[in-house]
């Protein structure tokens, strides 16, 4: 556990026990992990506003079955982030009185072709041998639980597990309970690099001032790749932005469970919105919203569920970066060469779904000095190049 200090400042230099860098949903969990384990004197350090970026352009799915195609790594961390949501979303409630919106219908998976049945029963067998609750609806059973679907379906797989949560209403709860707990979010203030001395971290610069501490986290999610200091001893972790657009359209046609196909995905919301997703490119740092995008998302949630969406009102368009690791896997733990660094980042799809895991794995790893055995195989180290000789 660390020696705590109050946060203080000496000539316009901070020090505090920890500072996370990035307030997204991952670096507001992490925060919050930490504060629920008596680490208290944290500040997080925001170049804009929390949860602006990847966070606010998500649909808060939490599809651990219905998006994994293999019983990987990434699967496991999925389903124990899942298992954590109820008690998150309700201790959020009753810390802030903001609901985050837990829906729990559950996602039907959707084949409207030959190929995408023989991947629904692929999905369908590794599940249900692992002792996973899915269910395969025929097309009858699935169009009179929603009758919206298109008629063209051929079967769906239900995953009554597999709930959504609205990402924009958990970023405001993360905030209210941070600033309960007097964990100060530093908005408008940029992270110009990082700080190390005598081989650990030291605290970070940023635009404004100098800020100290023992401890600092980097959950700054596609741009993670950026900070180094200045005779870059940090480990080359690299993150690359995969841009996903998202159309809103409303008032739509009840809806009530999350809908995927292969191809896309419609979240409603309680307020009788629906998000239409996503796209995939790699576009670097770009966050259109392009004609190609929204006639590929269009063209994929109509088949989805042609008469809700032809006669939805479109309301708004954004895009998104998610944070990819070259090996597809996020970042979650502390670096070996520098004494004190934290990354959690490259969640890629599954910020909103691996945040509250996440926050728990860095502070489990934190007041134990181990990382625990879900987070080996995501240390931060994984990427230094092995020399052959
Ligand atoms: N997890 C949904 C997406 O990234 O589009």
């Amino acid at each position: 556990m660390l020696a705590s200090m109050r946060n203080h400042k000496t000539n316009g230099i901070d020090t505090t026990d920890v500072i996370v860098v990035g307030g997204g949903v991952i670096g507001l969990a992490v925060a919050r992990a930490l504060s629920d384990q008596g680490i208290t004197n944290i500040i997080v350090v925001e170049r804009s506003l929390p949860g602006r970026e990847a966070s606010h352009a998500a649909g808060g799915m939490l599809a651990a079955q219905a998006e994994a195609n293999e019983n990987d790594v990434l699967f496991e961390l999925s389903i124990s982030s899942r298992e954590l949501y109820p008690q998150w979303a309700a201790a959020l409630l009753e810390e802030t009185g903001i609901d985050v919106q837990l829906e729990r219908t559950g996602t039907l998976y959707l084949a409207f072709t030959e190929e995408d049945e023989k991947e629904s029963e692929q999905r369908l067998r590794w599940q249900s041998k692992k002792g996973l609750a899915v269910e395969r609806l025929g097309r009858n059973a699935a169009l009179e639980l929603e009758p919206g679907i298109s008629k063209h379906l051929r079967s769906a797989l239900r995953f009554p597990m597999d709930v959504q949560v609205d990402n924009r209403h958990l970023i405001t709860a993360l905030v209210s309970s941070l600033s309960k707990r007097q964990i100060e979010i530093r908005k408008g203030t940029e992270v110009k690099s990082l700080r190390i001395e005598h081989g650990r971290i030291a605290g970070v610069e940023t635009d404004s001032n100098t800020v100290l501490a023992p401890i600092v986290v980097v959950a700054t999610g596609a741009w993670s790749s950026f900070l180094t200091d200045p005779d870059s001893r940090v480990p080359p972790v690299r993150i690359e932005p995969v841009r996903g657009q998202m159309l809103c359209l409303g008032p739509a046609d009840r809806i009530r469970h999350v809908l995927y196909s292969p191809r896309g995905y419609i979240v409603p919301r309680r307020s009788g919105q629906v998000l239409a997703g996503s796209t995939s490119e790699h576009v670097g740092f770009c966050k259109d919203v392009t004609g190609g995008g929204i006639h590929s998302i269009m063209t994929n949630a109509i088949e989805i569920a042609p008469d809700v969406i032809r006669k939805a009102p479109l309301i708004d368009s954004w895009a998104g970066l998610r944070p990819r690791a070259e090996d597809g896997l996020p970042v979650i733990g502390g670096c070996i060469d520098v004494e004190g660094l934290y990354f959690a980042t490259g969640h890629y799809r599954n910020g909103i779904l691996l945040a509250p895991l996440t926050g728990n794995l860095i502070a489990e790893q934190m007041t134990t000095g181990i990382a625990p055995a879900m987070a080996r195989s995501l240390s931060p180290d994984r990427f230094q190049a092995v020399s052959v000789s």
